[in-house]
């Protein structure tokens, strides 16, 4: 499924945006027909509403949008991908006063409402097509539009089919698209090149583990880390059943860096991109790992296992440490990491970490301009005491529940080294009910917020 443009020049139906200010004005301004009409279908401006307006033979010469207030507008994105679910497949046209930010918006909107998972079922529908709205970089929002469906179609597909392998195998479809180098370690092969906690964590899967590493392009050096957990039980510490229910989307970090490096290789971003996936199933079988297990990881470290289900944070481990040696100019982590970032901010406000204050502006900022939210959490330093259990340098799963998703960015944390702009991000990658543009399953969080802001960031 690939998101596209209706031609410029074609014959399109103009979908008209009707504000909920000022409506009784622009309906006085209105033939008496349409007036007739949109009393009759009872429309007022209200967001999401959507009126078919008939020509004289009945077919649809216009659509009314119902754009709301400015609160709606805060509370809810992608209005527009409100028309898009709704309308017939045809050609259609953005009719309205919006700023360049809005528009941009409506139009991106409206190509992500064209999501369809179909792998397994259903059809590529035809789906209702825009033409490209004035002043608008149609490429650049195919390139971003691109990117999101190549995430929720990663996270979306059942890990009998999206093992450590498979995503792999992915990592090299993108590679082989843009021109990019890819290598990966794969199995014993990772204890001789010293990733000992990916090893350990996914040795007990029939699915090999991996370290997947992407290179591409010129530029300042930006290195993605993505969890590509493809599949968590929990280990020996075994999930309940419904906590298991959803756990192949426990790659959405490996799936979110890879639609955020499609958006910068599409584009041409001059960057010098790295992106970097440690790739197993947590798995149980008599050769797992066990609780009170300490291991040594890549950087020396030792780290004592207190819970086989804090796996995410010892792969990283070993993938972040990796990064460091070739330290870059930005460093971004995207995991599914902990529930307790679920529970601080829910499901679609993505929680990240940075010390750098400039790094958390740019990422804000970002993340308002193109609607994808992300917040800050503290990086809070006295914490650190509850991820040291004195019998090793530290502890995979404190004990407690305080402040978990904290302690899991701490630990993280302790693996970058000579790369002052880290940022993490603990994000959900599943949205529970759908949204306009936003259907339900696997769903990219912060790479828009992120892609916006790089080239600030950078200096590019
Ligand atoms: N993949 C989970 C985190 C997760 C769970 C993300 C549910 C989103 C929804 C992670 O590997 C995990 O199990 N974390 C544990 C850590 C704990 C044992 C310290 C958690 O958050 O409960
Ligand atoms: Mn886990
Ligand atoms: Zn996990």
């Amino acid at each position: 499924m690939t998101p596209r443009f209706a031609d410029p020049d074609s014959r399109a139906i103009p979908v008209r945006i009707v504000p909920k200010a000022g409506f009784d004005d622009w309906l006085g301004r209105q033939d008496e027909p349409l007036r007739d009409w949109v009393h009759a279908c009872d429309f007022t401006g209200a967001a999401g509403q959507v009126l078919r307006v008939p020509g004289p033979d009945l077919s649809v010469a216009r659509v009314l949008l119902g754009w709301g207030n400015h609160r709606d507008h805060t509370r809810k994105r992608f209005q527009m991908a409100r028309a898009a679910a709704t309308l017939a497949p045809g050609t259609y046209s953005l009719d309205g006063d919006l700023t360049a930010n809005a528009t941009e918006e409506a139009a991106l909107g409206w190509l992500l409402a064209g999501y369809r998972f179909t792998r397994y079922a259903g059809k590529d529908r035809d789906v209702p097509l825009l033409r490209v709205p004035r002043g608008v970089d149609a490429a650049r929002l195919i390139a971003i539009a691109e990117g999101e469906f190549l995430t929720r179609d990663l996270i979306n597909t059942p890990s009998s089919d999206m093992g450590p392998a498979e995503l792999e195998a992915a990592t090299r479809d993108l590679a082989a698209r843009h021109g990019a180098d890819i290598q990966v370690t794969t199995g014993d092969a990772l204890l001789d090149a010293n990733f000992p906690l990916i090893h350990t964590v996914g040795r007990a899967s029939t699915r090999a583990p991996r370290l997947i590493e992407l290179t591409w392009g010129e530029g300042p050096a930006v290195t993605l880390v993505g969890k590509g957990v493809c599949f968590d039980t929990g280990g020996l510490n075994l999930k309940p059943g419904a906590s298991m229910g959803l756990m192949k989307k426990d790659m959405g970090g490996a799936a979110t860096v890879l639609g955020l490096a499609h958006m910068i290789m599409a584009t041409g971003l001059k960057v010098r991109l790295r992106v970097l996936i440690p790739a197993v199933e947590n798995a149980v079988s008599g050769n797992a790992f066990r609780p009170g297990d300490i291991l040594t990881a890549r950087n020396g470290m030792t780290v004592e296992i207190n819970n086989t289900d804090a796996e995410g944070r010892l792969v990283l481990a070993d993938a972040l440490a990796f990064a460091s040696e070739d330290p870059p100019e930005l460093t971004i982590c995207m995991a599914t990491l902990t529930g307790a970032a679920r529970v601080a901010l829910g499901p679609d406000l993505a929680p990240y970490y940075t010390d750098d204050d400039a790094l958390a502006m740019a990422l804000s900022h970002g993340a308002a301009r193109v609607r994808d939210p992300v917040w800050r959490m503290p990086l809070h330093r006295p914490y650190e005491a509850m991820i040291e259990p004195g019998i090793a340098d530290l502890d995979n799963a404190p004990s407690g529940s305080f402040a978990g998703s904290v302690t899991a960015a701490l630990f993280l944390d302790r693996f970058v080294k000579d790369t002052p702009r880290f940022a993490h991000f603990d994000i959900y990658g599943w949205n529970p009910t759908a949204a306009p543009g936003r259907p339900k399953g696997g769903i990219g969080m912060g790479a828009r917020a992120i892609f916006d802001a790089l080239p600030g960031i950078l200096s590019i």
